[in-house]
């Protein structure tokens, strides 16, 4: 794994932005895993400016988004289809049906996961991954667990992520207790992985992640077992 420690958010931001924007480059018609969370935001805006700015294209490019919420649509404001055209893909040049989010509203959600992992094999799998991780060492949604799923697969949410999630939403309650996530099999068949980790919150996570042993109830720490993670921090891992 590569460590790469910025001074801010902004620094991070910048320079996971400027990895994305040197593989679109390299291979216009490259396959991106996109996440959603706070942490890419500020990815989503540096990538937004640079398409604006007429440094960068997406006009050949392809998307793949980790997950979403059992139960929302897409014009939910909550849903991670709203989220990605809002933060970036109504700012960038990508073709909508380049851009691919699990629905949440599919009426057989098994088979949802089928449609997706199949879309993913037709898709030709992920150029570069991008990850955010949550503070119990999730990443999409393959919650801390005894065995991890390697497939597309439906997760009931842990109360910690819900809780952790509820300040999206007017209330705890308002959670969706379900989601459609990619697995662990899809996550490590991207030829690269950009993991983000931002604030002191993530620094726990991470340092099991980067540093302890690889740990189903730490999702996250499989990435080591990957050959080619970048992971781009704002804090120091060793303090
Ligand atoms: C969302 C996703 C999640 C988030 C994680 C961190 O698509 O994949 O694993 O990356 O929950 O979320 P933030 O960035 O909000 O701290």
């Amino acid at each position: 794994m590569r460590i790469i420690k910025k001074e801010t958010y902004e620094e991070l931001s910048r320079c996971a932005a400027d990895m994305i924007l040197a593989a679109v480059r390299e291979k216009p018609e490259c396959v991106l895993g996109l996440a959603t969370g706070s942490t890419p935001i500020g990815t989503y805006d540096c990538l937004a400016a640079a398409c604006r700015e007429g440094k960068a294209t997406f006009r050949q490019a392809k998307t793949i988004n980790l997950d979403e919420y059992t139960g929302l649509g897409e014009n939910d404001p909550q849903s991670y289809r709203f989220f990605m055209e809002e933060h970036l893909f109504r700012h960038i040049d990508i073709r909508r049906e380049n851009t691919h989010i699990p629905n949440g509203l599919a009426p057989d959600a098994a088979e949802e996961c089928k449609r997706y992992e199949a879309l993913y094999e037709r898709l030709g799998g992920i150029d570069l991954q991008l990850l955010g991780i949550g503070q119990n060492g999730h990443i999409g949604f393959n919650e801390p667990s005894r065995a991890l799923e390697a497939g597309t697969h439906v997760v009931e949410l842990s109360e910690s992520t819900r809780i952790a999630n509820s300040r999206n939403f007017a209330s705890l309650s308002a959670v969706p207790h379900g989601a459609i996530t990619l697995g662990m099999g899809g996550i490590l068949k991207a030829r690269r992985i950009l993991l983000l980790a931002s604030g002191e919150q993530k620094k726990e996570a991470l340092r099991k992640a980067v540093h302890g042993k690889v740990d189903p109830e730490v999702p996250a720490s499989f990435l080591q077992l990957h050959p080619d993670v970048t992971v781009i921090c704002d804090f120091s891992l060793t303090l």
